[in-house]
């Protein structure tokens, strides 16, 4: 189903767009493998439950969601559909889905603000070199309401993305990052914006993000529990458990093998998400089961967004939450807030 969608999506987009997309490091065996890994997980469901009401919400550093899915950051989404960023926005807002919005946003922040009203939205940070160009993106970050500052941290250098040597990828939509890092403000090529990242970046500079932005900050890349504890002690309030949707680097365990020690690390001192091969609602529950607060959804609104804009990526978080809430009424779990490692079949927990 999912395969028609991305097909079609990647015949309106063309192939380096959709390669740049749908793309990951290397072989992509690791983009795979965080498809398939969510499989090892299998629902153990309680019978004669009493489903009629299913309660979808969670809560998220401290904000209730209407369901436990959200958007991961994605960049230059006007090479996806051409009003990009803003129509994704609009329809996670309609759908009750949080809107994470890129650093590399080719659709302005206040722009994409407006079409959200007063729906959930963080903002996704690359640390640069240029201390001036992290401290413009952070303002664009408040000035848009967003309510956490999520800090990617598996970026130091850019990943081998093989399609996008082979197809040439160029981005012509200039982004947030291309506005005020580039004296002209055209768009940055992909070699020239990994140049500008600060691969020098470590936990000491943490805490002054969460200071000087005045937002909690949420570090997303984040594969093994000890990291998990440390981003705790940095003054994280949250970590996404990611591996950049296998973009950085093919030799990596995928997010559903990181989760669980992580979980159990974090131990209920932080929000946990995870992103990575979420396809269909009831990976979400899985991983809910594991133990994460919510997931973050990627690759498949993506294509929703460019087969059919606002209302196509609208339809793709509304099949996940449908699919969220069926899992829920058949494991016998009306409430996803309660669902935990009871529902997982006794090898998995
Ligand atoms: C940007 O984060 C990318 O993965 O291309």
């Amino acid at each position: 189903m999912n395969d028609d969608l991305e097909q079609r999506a990647a015949e309106l987009m063309g192939e380096a767009a959709h390669g740049y997309f749908a793309g990951g490091a290397g072989d992509e065996r690791v983009m795979t493998r965080n498809i398939e890994q969510w499989q090892q997980y299998r629902l153990a469901p309680r019978a004669l439950v009493d489903v009629s009401t299913i309660d979808t919400g969670v809560t998220v550093l401290g904000r209730r969601w209407a369901h436990p899915i959200g958007i991961a950051p994605m960049a230059y989404q006007r090479h996806a559909h051409d009003e990009g960023e803003v129509a994704l926005a609009r329809a996670a807002a309609q759908a009750g889905a949080l809107f994470t919005l890129s650093s590399q946003t080719t659709c302005p922040p206040v722009e994409v603000a407006a079409a959200m009203g007063d729906a959930p939205r963080w903002f996704q940070l690359y640390v640069f070199r240029d201390r001036a160009v992290n401290e413009d993106l952070i303002a664009a970050a408040r000035e848009g309401g967003h309510e956490a500052l999520v800090i990617t941290v598996d970026f130091p250098v850019g990943g081998r993305r093989e399609r996008d040597l082979r197809t040439g990828f160029a981005p012509t939509h200039p982004t947030l990052l291309d506005r005020v890092a580039a004296a002209d403000g055209v768009a940055l090529t992909l070699a020239e914006r990994h140049a500008l990242h600060d691969p020098s970046l470590t936990w000491d500079d943490i805490g002054r993000f969460a200071e000087s932005s005045g937002l909690p900050v949420v570090l997303k890349g984040i594969l093994r529990p000890d990291d998990a504890r440390r981003a705790i002690d940095a003054g994280a309030a949250g970590v996404v458990v990611s591996n950049h949707g296998g973009r950085q680097l093919d030799a990596v365990l995928s997010t559903a093998e990181a989760l669980e020690p992580i979980v159990d690390a974090v131990a209920g001192q932080a929000s946990v998400l995870v992103d990575g091969g979420i396809r269909r609602g009831w990976d979400v529950v899985r991983a809910l089961a594991v133990g994460a607060d919510a997931a973050l959804v990627g690759r498949p609104v993506l294509w929703g967004l460019a087969a059919g804009g606002a209302d196509g990526a609208r339809a793709e978080i509304e099949r996940l939450v449908a699919e969220v809430e069926n899992t829920l009424a058949l494991i016998g779990c009306p409430r996803a807030a309660d669902v935990d490692r009871s529902f997982l079949a006794p090898a998995r927990r």
